[in-house]
C-alpha cells in the first residue's frame, strides 16, 4: 500500500490510509497540507505546531517507529505508514513510563514541547534502554523547551529508561 499510487480526487485532495496509534484510518487531505495540519484535523491535538518550520521538534510523531517532525512533511507520504501520536502511547489514568517519569522528574512547566520531547524519547529508548547522557542529549537536540533549561528532561529521560528496564524483566 505505501508505493501505491495515490491520485487526487474531483476536490483535488488525496484520500489516504494510515494508521494511528494502532487504529486505521482514512483521511482526506490535501496535496499541500502537512501530516501535522491533517492529524490535528482529524483530533489528534496532543502534537503540537511550534515553528512550523521543522525547527522546534514540538510536532514530533513516529512514524514506523522513528521519530519525525510532522509539520514539515506532506500528509499523503504517510499513507500506508503507522503513526504514532502522544495520544497513543498513555492517558493521564494510566500513563506510559515516559509520560510518569516526566512527571516524576519535575520536567514539565508550560508543557508546551513536551509530547514531542516524550514522542523522541520513545524512539530512543525504544532502541536503547541503556542510553548515557550524550547520546539522550544528542537524540533530544532537536526538540527546543524555552521553560525548563533541558536539565531535568534529561534526568526524567534517565528515570524513564530506569522505569522500563524494571517492567521488562
Ligand atoms: S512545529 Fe514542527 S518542528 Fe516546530
Ligand atoms: S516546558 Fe515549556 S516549552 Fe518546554
Amino acid at each position: 500500500m505505501k508505493n501505491e499510487k495515490l491520485s487526487l480526487d474531483k476536490n483535488g485532495r488525496f484520500e489516504i490510509s494510515l494508521k494511528v496509534n494502532g487504529k486505521p484510518l482514512s483521511m482526506e487531505v490535501k496535496p499541500s497540507e502537512s501530516l501535522l495540519e491533517a492529524l490535528r484535523k482529524y483530533g489528534y491535538k496532543g502534537t503540537k505546531k511550534g515553528c512550523d518550520t521543522g525547527d522546534c521538534g514540538s510536532c514530533a510523531i513516529l512514524m514506523d517507529g522513528s521519530s519525525r517532525v510532522s509539520c514539515v512533511m506532506p500528509a499523503f507520504l504517510a499513507h500506508g505508514s503507522e503513526i504514532t501520536t502522544i495520544e497513543g502511547l498513555g492517558t493521564v489514568q494510566n500513563p506510559h513510563a515516559i509520560q510518569a517519569a516526566f512527571v516524576e522528574a519535575g520536567a514539565v512547566q508550560c508543557g508546551f514541547c513536551i509530547p514531542g520531547m516524550i514522542v523522541s524519547a520513545k524512539h530512543l529508548l525504544d532502541r536503547n534502554k541503556t542510553p548515557g547522557e550524550g547520546e539522550i542529549k544528542h537524540h533530544l537536540d532537536g526538540n527546543l523547551c524555552r521553560c525548563t533549561g533541558y536539565v531535568k528532561q534529561i534526568e526524567a529521560v534517565k528515570l524513564a529508561a530506569k522505569k522500563l528496564r524494571k517492567s521488562s524483566k
